[in-house]
């Protein structure tokens, strides 16, 4: 196993390009699986999860030919319909072949991905949606195994949460079903507008891209896709709140600022100068003489898009740690989503767990120092990231594999920003 080293206290200073979304990677690949073809899938970001993706598919008889970032996956012969729990288990988002498995075939046998890190993570209303549309799905074995004779029927299906593997699963099944489905308090994120596009652009008829009622007129044949990942907005805020944690200034490029409206005003409200343009963000700390910059109060609330992303809040706490006053985040998508807060106390923050929320008392821009810690999941990680950039001296990450998941090129990146972070054996 492998750690990361990180001497910290460098203000961090530069550009850094951001890579395609993983969360809209995942989906969309799972999209290819609808129809027979070489479908072409670029701005692919290669990610642990991505490759784990590209072997469910090759599991189910796919073929994959990577060129730079270009992905191209061809699904003429697909030879099975079960994903195993050999390959759900590491990554849940394997889900996502449930829907265009059934659409397809008819259908399909998934392993239940089971709790993990972050809290129980069901997938009940995947199950409603499918059930809604026709299907037959029995739960067996620690599998799912569903199925339906002939197409699925298109119908109304609502979302007492809005969820957003379980639109991008319900979205797949309803394109190749017979008649209407309409998606009610469907999620909204920017990674089911990238979906429906290429949804669309293979002949698929989806209105109401981008809000919560999607209406999907079935159709009975698709053609192969040929489409574009969006920039990661995760990973483009990570950088983001790296870069003001550490008191450095510097430009996200290759982004679409649209897609953090909740971040840019969170980081404005903390003191942080934004200058955006459509694929740009500058951050940096207004101009003080002989003064450090000082992190303002701030509390954050996660919610479903728009709002503050649950896949931010970890790393936003990192920031919260280095502020010059109290600030409390109320975590309202996932249960035992403050894994990182026993590792950041390790680094000399002050912060108090009260079920959902927490209260976090800051130590000041220079209040954390370096010390081992322990990566636990994908943002819990990154929040250690951000708090060995700014601690003093030295910090240790273990279990950095949960990093690879979802960050591209990330010692590269950050080294680009001038910090000093590197990779050793365990
Ligand atoms: C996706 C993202 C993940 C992000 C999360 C919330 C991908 C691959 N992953 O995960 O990074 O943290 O959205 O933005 O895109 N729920 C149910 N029943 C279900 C499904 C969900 O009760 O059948 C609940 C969940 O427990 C949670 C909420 O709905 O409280 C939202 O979860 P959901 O949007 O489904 O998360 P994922 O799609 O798994």
């Amino acid at each position: 196993m492998e750690k990361l080293i990180i001497e910290g206290g460098r203000p961090l200073h530069g550009v850094v390009r951001i890579s395609g979304a993983k969360n809209a990677a995942l989906p969309l690949m799972a999209a290819t699986i609808l129809t027979p073809g070489r479908h072409i899938l670029r701005n692919m970001p290669d990610l642990r999860d991505t490759r784990t993706f590209v072997r469910l598919l090759e599991n189910l008889g796919a073929k994959s030919e990577r060129t730079g970032d270009t992905l191209i996956l061809d699904t003429t012969h697909l030879l099975h319909t079960e994903a195993p729990y050999e390959l759900v288990k590491t990554m849940r988002a394997s889900v996502l072949v449930l829907g265009p498995l059934l659409a397809r075939f008819g259908r399909a046998k998934v392993s239940l991905p089971g709790g993990c890190a972050i809290g129980a993570r069901p997938i009940n209303l995947h199950i409603m949606g499918l059930e809604r549309l026709g299907v037959t799905c029995r739960l067996e074995g620690g599998y799912v195994d569903a199925a339906i004779d002939g197409p699925m029927r298109g119908n109304v299906i609502y979302f007492d949460n809005p969820s957003v593997t379980g639109t991008e699963n319900l979205l797949m099944a309803a394109v190749l079903a017979e008649g209407t489905t309409v998606l009610k308090n469907a999620a909204r994120e920017p990674e089911i507008g990238n979906l429906v596009d290429m949804l669309n652009g293979m002949g698929a008829s989806i209105e109401g891209r981008d809000t919560d009622k999607l209406t999907i007129h079935g159709c009975s044949r698709l053609k192969s896709a040929d489409c574009s990942i969006i920039p990661d907005r995760i990973e483009a805020g990570t950088y983001l709140i790296a870069i003001a944690a550490t008191g450095g200034s510097g430009t996200v490029t290759n982004c679409t600022p649209a897609h953090l409206p909740s971040l840019l005003e969170k980081l404005r409200g903390a003191g942080l100068m934004i200058a955006e343009t459509d694929t740009t963000i500058h951050i940096s700390w207004p101009e003080t003489v002989g003064e450090k910059p000082v992190i303002g109060n701030v509390d954050i609330k996660t919610m479903p898009y728009p709002g503050y992303p649950t896949d931010l809040q970890a790393q936003f706490m990192a920031l919260m740690a280095l502020s010059s006053d109290t600030c409390v985040i109320n975590e309202t998508i996932f249960e035992n989503r403050f894994m990182h807060v026993a590792e950041l106390h390790r680094m000399g923050a002050k912060i108090k767990i009260d079920g959902h929320f927490a209260v976090v008392s800051g130590r000041g821009l220079h209040g954390l120092s370096g010390a081992p810690v322990m990566a636990t999941d994908l943002r819990a990680s990154s929040s250690l990231v951000i708090a060995g950039l700014a601690a003093s001296g030295r910090t240790e990450i273990s279990r950095i594999y949960h990093l690879e998941r979802g960050y591209e090129n990330l010692i590269e990146k950050l080294t680009g920003l001038g910090a000093k972070v590197w990779k050793e054996q365990e």
